[in-house]
Parts: C-alpha cells; structure tokens; sequence
C-alpha cells in the first residue's frame, strides 16, 4: 500500500477511533510533498552549471537529494559553482550533496568523452543529465555520450534538455533567426532521441523558459529591450531564475514518470498571444 494511503486509512475515523492511535502523525509544520518527487541519491550532471539556470537547476536537485557534476567552460567557475550550492545546501539544513566541478567545452567530441568519463569515474553513476543548450552540436554530443552509457548500463536514465520558447516563436523586436533556429532544432532532436530511446526506459524532454533575469540579460540594451518583451508577458514581468527550478525536479523525478518527447513551456504566458 503507498504510504499516503496508508496514512489516510489511518487517519479514517473508526467506531473504536477513541480506543486507536495512529502510528504516524505528521506535525502540521512539517513541509508535505508527493513522494516521487525525491531525487534521493541520484547523480545529475548539469552542464552550463557555473551560473544562471544551469545552477539554479543543479541546487534544486541538490535540494530533492541528488548529487552532481557541474559542466562548464571554465574549471574555476565550475569549482565556485560548487562551493556556493554547498553553502546553500548547508544553510537550508541539508545533508551535504557530493558536488564536482569539470571544464569541458560541450561543443568538442573529445572533451565531452573525456569529461563523461571522468564523472562516472568519480560517481559510479549517473542518472540524469540537464544540458543548457547554448549550441546544437554540443547538446547532441552530450546526449549522445549519456544515452550510449544509460543504455549500454541499463540505467533508465532522465535527459532535460534546457531550450527556449524561441524555438517556437519569433521573439521581437530584436533578430536572433540563428538563436531560434538552433533552439527548434533542440526541440526536434529531443522528440528523436525520446523515440529512439524510450524502449530503453530513458526520458527525454525540454525544458523551454521566456524571458530570464541572468547575465545573458543585462547591459543598457537588454534593459531597453526588456521594458518592451514585458508588454508581451501576459504576467508582465520577466522570470527569476529561481522560478524553473520546480518544474526541472518535476521532469526530472518518477513525479513525471509518463512524459517524454514533451517540451515544457514556462514563460509568464508570453506564447498565449
Ligand atoms: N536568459 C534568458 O532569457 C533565456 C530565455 C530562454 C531560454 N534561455 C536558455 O536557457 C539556458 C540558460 O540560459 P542562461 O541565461 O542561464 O545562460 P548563461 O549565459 O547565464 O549561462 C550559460 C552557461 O553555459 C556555459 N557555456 C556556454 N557555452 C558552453 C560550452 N560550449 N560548453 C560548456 N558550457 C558552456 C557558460 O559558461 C555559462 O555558465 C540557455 O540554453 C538559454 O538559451 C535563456
């Protein structure tokens, strides 16, 4: 019997209900969620992961339980990545996560093999991989190196793809043909690996945001040009990086265990319209 349902028979009032005493009683304080949410002793590797929402990602996986591989450009940005999600997994009260840091440009063959390597070297597993997707060739590399591993281990494994609603809209008023055009490719790559490898019990889905407040968005331009996408936001204001991390855990955990193939849009509404 699952748990919550246990719980609820418990708490059924019974003839003989003043004779019984539950054997769990939850404290109202304490925070509830379903349980397939957990990530408990999982390894996610997040590539991307020194700032923005490769980050705010790979913390909220270290917050469901995981432990993980920071992928990045630079070692040092990699390694101060780690040390802040630490502190921040040390502040809320946390166990500590096992958290690496690795340099690896995802868009060379032979850094993305080396580097694969070295993480299930260092974890002896990996159960899901986040890719940022700032360039096509590296996200299919990436994937590639996780999807040959999971299979040929026979882990049934989670791929999260991290494009943009750019890959299905024009954004305006700025050009960026080369942007959205690389962000659909992403998506329709998505839908073929989740195809291909869901007889293996692999998932692969995106994770598509609208508008973030990052790096990528700041300097005088972008805050012109951000005074107009938020006419274009039905919720009128631009995301916080912090606001995908739900959903990441979401697409990430048995909480989605039937979804592949799909492209999760989270963007204040901008696509509606
Ligand atoms: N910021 C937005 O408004 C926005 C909107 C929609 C979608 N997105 C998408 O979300 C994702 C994250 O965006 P962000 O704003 O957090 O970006 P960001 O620029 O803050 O972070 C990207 C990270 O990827 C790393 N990186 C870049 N090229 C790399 C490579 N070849 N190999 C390894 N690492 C590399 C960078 O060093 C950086 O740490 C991107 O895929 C972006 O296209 C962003």
């Amino acid at each position: 019997m699952p748990p919550y349902v246990f719980r609820k028979a418990l708490s059924r009032p019974l003839a003989l209900g003043h004779l019984f005493k539950p054997a769990v009683r939850l404290a109202h304080t304490t925070p509830r969620t379903l349980p397939e949410f957990t990530l408990e002793g999982k390894v996610a590797v997040v590539t991307g992961a020194s700032q923005g929402l490769g980050q705010q990602i790979l913390a909220a996986f270290a917050h469901s339980g995981a432990h993980g591989a920071v992928v990045d450009l630079k070692k040092s940005s990699a390694e101060e990545s780690v040390s802040t999600l630490q502190k921040e997994i040390q502040e809320a009260g946390l166990p500590a996560a096992k958290l690496h840091g690795y340099e690896c440009d995802t868009t060379s063959e032979e850094a993305v093999k080396s580097t694969w390597d070295k993480i299930v070297s260092d974890f002896g597993q990996v159960d899901i991989l986040t890719m940022i997707s700032v360039n096509l060739n590296g996200t299919f590399l990436f994937a590639r190196a996780a999807g040959k591993w999971m299979i040929e281990n026979g882990v049934k494994g989670n791929i999260l793809m991290v494009s943009s609603m750019s890959g299905s809209i024009v954004n305006r008023p700025q050009k960026q043909s080369a942007y959205n055009s690389s962000k659909a490719a992403a998506a329709q790559l998505m839908k073929s690996l989740a195809a291909e490898w869901a007889p293996h019990g692999i998932r692969v889905n995106a994770l598509s945001p609208g508008y973030i407040q990052t790096t990528a968005n700041e300097g005088e331009e972008m805050e012109k040009l951000s005074k107009q996408w938020v006419n274009d936001i039905p919720m009128g204001r631009i995301a916080k990086p912090e606001e995908f991390r739900g959903t990441a855990v979401w697409m990430c955990s048995d909480a989605s265990s039937y979804l592949t193939g799909s492209e999760i849009v989270v963007d204040g509404g901008y696509t509606v319209w």
